[in-house]
């Protein structure tokens, strides 16, 4: 006799068509979730969400919202929809303010009306600010340095009185440098414009720019450029479902910094990306960009101890290689 199936739990993905949200979705579905994306299009792509229901709408809509949350009974909200230029949030703030914090309030404000009660939030290292020790942990003193990292910082502690007052139960995900594509090669980094070293890489042993610039190359590291701590965007999902188990199974709010606890400076970058792709990669040095911490590594180990997480694909250049193979497939031209 056939076993009654239980119905999938149904997960609203606000940002789903986006870079890291198109891989959560598709990491729910094989998972055997529901995800039900909304996503305003403003950045994400409407063909990565999949087989997933899309509507598109933005989360500081009411009525959008309100007709989401009466159509559907949402075990949790995963939140990927936030803007992430720091150049851009120092010179244009209200707009970070405006989605970042007072959209995110007005989907946390339904969430409330629904009584949906568990809320996954995309937060960032940019809440620690210039690092005072490295690596750094999730107690390190929250001193975001720009509008950006205000924007999460504010979230997250709007989060904390929510969960005080309401029972709203949270976890904020402070991701490192997100890279790396799908390893089956569906999905992977898509930003107009794109900001981030990767991609730009990719680009430049591609052909379609002519050189990669180095901002900065007298930093205080061993070869005088920035250091980050690169997580693969497979790595960063399986994060986030292990924190969706943690709030289904009545887990308490928390936050957990996701990176690889190794950091690689931009030279390193580029020579994993010179190895990986076997091209040329043309450079050039340019002045430091404003806002740069010289190193950002991340102390994820309670990630590792509370969520049972493990990166699987840690290494430099299998992120790279990953981000490679999805270059070389897309049609860009
Ligand atoms: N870099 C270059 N040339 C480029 C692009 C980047 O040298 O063309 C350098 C940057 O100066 C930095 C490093 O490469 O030292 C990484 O830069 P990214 O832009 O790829 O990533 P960030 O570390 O600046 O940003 C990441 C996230 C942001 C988040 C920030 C928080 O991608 O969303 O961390 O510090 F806000």
């Amino acid at each position: 006799m056939a076993v009654p199936q239980e119905a999938p739990l149904s997960i609203l993905v606000v940002g789903g068509a986006g870079y890291i949200g198109a891989h959560m979705v598709k990491s729910l579905r094989c998972a055997g979730f529901c995800p039900v994306v909304l996503d305003d299009l403003s950045s994400g792509h409407a063909d990565a969400v999949g087989e997933a229901e899309l509507v598109v709408g933005s989360m500081a809509d009411p009525v959008t919202l309100e007709s989401l949350f009466l159509r559907h009974r949402f075990a949790a909200v995963m939140h990927f929809a936030s803007f992430i230029q720091v150049g851009e949030s120092v010179s244009d703030p209200a707009k970070y303010y405006r989605n970042n914090v007072a959209a995110t309030l007005a989907l946390l404000e339904a969430m409330r009306r629904a009584g949906v009660g568990r809320f996954i939030f995309s937060s960032t290292a940019a809440v620690y600010g210039d690092p005072v020790y490295s690596p750094i942990d999730e107690d390190h003193p929250r001193n975001p340095v720009n509008p950006y990292g205000r924007s999460k910082w504010m979230i997250e502690q709007v989060l904390a009185d929510y969960d005080r007052a309401y029972g709203l139960r949270s976890v904020c995900l402070r991701y490192f440098n997100a890279a790396g594509a799908d390893p089956d090669g569906r999905l992977g980094e898509c930003h107009e414009p794109e900001t981030h070293l990767i991609p730009l890489v990719l680009q430049a042993a591609k052909g379609r720019r002519d050189a990669i610039s180095v901002f900065g190359c007298d930093y205080d590291t061993p070869d005088g450029t920035c250091i980050r701590d690169y997580i693969h965007v497979s790595d960063l999902c399986d994060a986030h479902l292990r924190a969706l188990h943690r709030l289904l199974e009545g887990g308490g709010s928390a936050c957990f910094n996701l990176g690889n606890g190794q950091g690689f400076s931009v030279r390193e970058v580029i020579e994993a990306a010179r190895r990986v792709t076997g091209r040329d990669i043309p450079v050039c040095y340019a002045a430091r960009r404003a806002g740069d911490p010289p190193r950002l590594v991340a102390d994820a180990r309670r990630a590792r101890e509370v969520l049972g997480w493990q990166p699987r694909r840690p290494d430099l250049e299998t992120i790279v290689a990953d981000a490679w193979a999805w270059e070389c497939q897309y049609p860009w031209y």
